[in-house]
């Protein structure tokens, strides 16, 4: 079925002017880009986001990171997108990823990861409605 997913360029990428080709991936990958904006979040707002990780040990650097600079938050649509997202981001540490994916090519650590996409259909819908009012989102 047509899916919808919450992605987010994160602070690493966007610094290394990567943003065009990270959205190449995804376009390659038959997703469409139905919402995007760039935006700096706070570390409040950092944390709010990734509250389900806020007993975590690395809570505080992934929420410092994730305000440090700006970010391109999207909406990516298409046939499976929440798992063909994935697929495009390969595994969360670059150092497992399989080449090809994002994190292969651009990651730089587990924590500047380049991207991060929602992992089930309810964290999807709860993400999306985060960042974007459904008048933002044009499939
Ligand atoms: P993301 O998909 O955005 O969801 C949670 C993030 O926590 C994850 O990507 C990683 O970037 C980050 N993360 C996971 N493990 C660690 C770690 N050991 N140290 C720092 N950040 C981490």
């Amino acid at each position: 079925a047509t899916e919808r997913t919450l992605s987010i360029i994160k602070p690493d990428a966007t610094g290394r002017n990567l943003t065009g080709k990270i959205n190449a991936k995804f376009e390659d990958a038959g997703l469409r880009i139905v919402a995007q904006k760039r935006l700096q979040l706070t570390k409040a707002q950092a944390g709010e986001f990734y509250k389900v990780h806020a007993e975590r040990p690395f809570f505080d650097e992934l929420t410092t990171f994730m305000a440090s600079g700006p970010v391109v938050a999207q909406v990516l649509e298409g046939e499976g997108a929440i798992a063909k997202n994935r697929e495009v981001m390969g595994a969360t540490n670059p150092a497992d990823a399989e080449s090809g994916t994002i994190r292969a090519e651009f990651a730089e650590s587990v924590g500047e990861n380049s991207v991060h996409g929602s992992d089930a259909p309810d964290t999807a819908k709860e993400e999306i409605a985060f960042f974007f009012s459904e008048l933002e989102i044009v499939g």
